[in-house]
């Protein structure tokens, strides 16, 4: 109950904060601080992606949201996928560092909510938490559109954090951050949603939840909330 009102109290909130906001931190992000980053989460190793990986193998088509410095295009390529891989990138360095970096991968700078895909996809990778990093009405936006691009009897994947070491946060619990990086001097924003948030935005986009995967990466709790197009 406690997460359904919650859930509900969000829905008609004033956003503080947009996605394009945290464009300025990622631009300003060394790879060496995103690899920081990424080790103090615990996906060095990619556990993420090769619990997917059935589902990677079974995809003719895959697009990955945000694609960093290719952490994820890697890992699918390194499992052995050679189908189609394509990636979607807002931050200028990251795009540009993926198509010097990365071979065999269509690499899209733009943005994911401005950008005409013009395709479909079997598989839709939003991975490391990226939901976080749109506002909760941008995230329905984002299931929305996930949905559209989706081919029939496509997945598409969202990783959520559920806790925590310091259990900050809590699955019946969303949370909503802002932090000021005084090192990288740009703000970053975020809304971790609950896994039931998601999965009734999902529902309201025409997504089903096929599967709830939960691993244990580093010191946090976290979950693969695996969506099938309805
Ligand atoms: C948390 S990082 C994840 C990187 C990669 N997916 C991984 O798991 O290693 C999020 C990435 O998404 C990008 N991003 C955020 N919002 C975006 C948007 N609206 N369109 C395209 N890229 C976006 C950021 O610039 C950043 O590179």
């Amino acid at each position: 109950m406690e997460a359904l009102a919650l859930a509900l109290s969000n829905d008609n909130q004033e956003e503080t904060w947009h996605n394009f906001d945290n464009k300025e931190f990622c631009e300003k992000l060394s790879l060496h601080g995103f690899l920081n980053l990424l080790q103090i989460s615990g996906l060095t190793n990619n556990p993420d992606v090769i619990l997917l990986s059935e589902y990677i193998h079974n995809a003719n088509s895959i697009l990955e949201i945000g694609g960093g410095y290719g952490r994820v295009i890697n890992a699918c390529q390194q499992m052995g996928f050679d189908k189609k891989l394509t990636t979607i990138e807002y931050a200028h360095t990251y795009a540009s560092f993926l198509k010097n970096h990365i071979k065999s991968c269509h690499i899209i700078e733009g943005d994911f909510l401005e950008h005409s895909f013009g395709e479909e996809f079997d598989l839709i990778l939003m991975m490391w938490t990226l939901i976080a990093m749109f506002c909760p009405n941008e995230q329905k936006i984002c299931l929305k559109k996930c949905s559209k691009l989706l081919k029939a009897g496509g997945y598409c994947v969202i990783d959520l954090l559920i806790s925590n070491g310091s259990k900050e946060a809590k699955v019946s619990k969303p949370k909503e951050y802002h932090i000021t990086d005084q090192e990288i001097g740009a703000e970053r924003h975020g809304y971790i949603p609950s896994a039931f948030e998601v999965v009734k935005a999902a529902a309201m986009a025409g997504l089903a939840v096929r599967q709830v995967r939960e691993y244990i990466a580093g010191t946090a709790n976290r979950c693969l909330v695996i969506l099938a197009k309805s």
